[in-house]
């Protein structure tokens, strides 16, 4: 993968400038967008993400030669990428798209498909908390400088910049199965008890594991196995 970075001090959202780019023709598979900071940087389902000065904004944009329905696929690649960046034990990947630091928040994933042409395009936006986070957060947050890891927003991009082609080779030369299984081993543990949160309802359950295609899978309290592909783990 050929790279081609793009740094702005101020954007609204790098995830914006990645789709902006790409609708204008102007993206290669590889094209990397970093923010000093974000005006409007978004989260998962509409929410907004907190993003002063200090954090790592960074969107990477790929052209995948795979079907639009293993997209999705793309979160799990990433989500290895920033837990092998980080580089400390205690890094968690909670179901589909946090990266968990002590038990707490420190970065998110937001993958977004654009079509246009033959091929769709997708754009992996990571936010991680280097030096903040927000105190009020639904889950709750925490930041590197927090949690004492030693990591400058520099190292931390270029470690990402190394390592997240590493992981997409993978995925796309191994297939899904590599990615999933290193996934589980770093996502909730087997029989964990789980809530989970979809639209308007709540189920509550033990973790089962995730499906051939990443869905989630919870055993409810009367034996019977749901699957997900939108929603939110809950903690206790
Ligand atoms: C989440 O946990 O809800 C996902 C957060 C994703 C935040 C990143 S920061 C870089 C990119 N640009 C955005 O506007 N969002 C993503």
């Amino acid at each position: 993968m050929q790279t081609v970075r793009r740094y702005f001090p101020v954007l609204d959202s790098t995830n914006e400038e990645a789709k902006r780019r790409i609708l204008a023709g102007d993206a290669s598979h590889g094209l990397t967008i970093v923010a000093g900071c974000q005006e409007k940087g978004r989260g998962r389902q509409g929410r907004e993400w907190n993003s002063p000065e200090g954090n790592l904004f960074y969107s990477l944009v790929m052209l995948p030669d795979a079907p639009a329905e293993r997209m999705a696929e793309l979160v799990f690649v990433a989500g290895l990428a920033v837990a092998d960046a980080l580089a400390v034990a205690d890094v968690k990947l909670k179901w589909p798209n946090d990266i968990l630091l002590n038990g707490k928040k420190v970065g998110g994933l937001l993958l977004e498909t654009v079509h246009k042409g033959m091929k769709p395009a997708v754009v992996i936006g990571i936010g991680i908390n280097v030096l903040h986070f927000p105190e009020n957060a639904m889950y709750p947050a925490t930041s590197l400088a927090a949690e004492k890891v030693a990591l400058s927003l520099t190292e931390l991009e270029e470690r990402l910049a190394n390592l997240l082609p590493k992981r997409y080779e993978n995925w796309r030369k191994e297939g899904f199965s590599q990615t999933l299984a290193a996934w589980q081993e770093k996502g909730p543990s087997k029989a964990e008890r789980i809530h989970f949160q979809s639209g308007g309802e709540r189920v509550s359950g033990t973790f089962e594991g995730l499906s051939e295609s990443g869905a989630l899978k919870l055993k409810t309290d009367v034996g019977e196995i749901k699957e997900f592909w939108i929603g939110d783990v809950i903690s206790d």
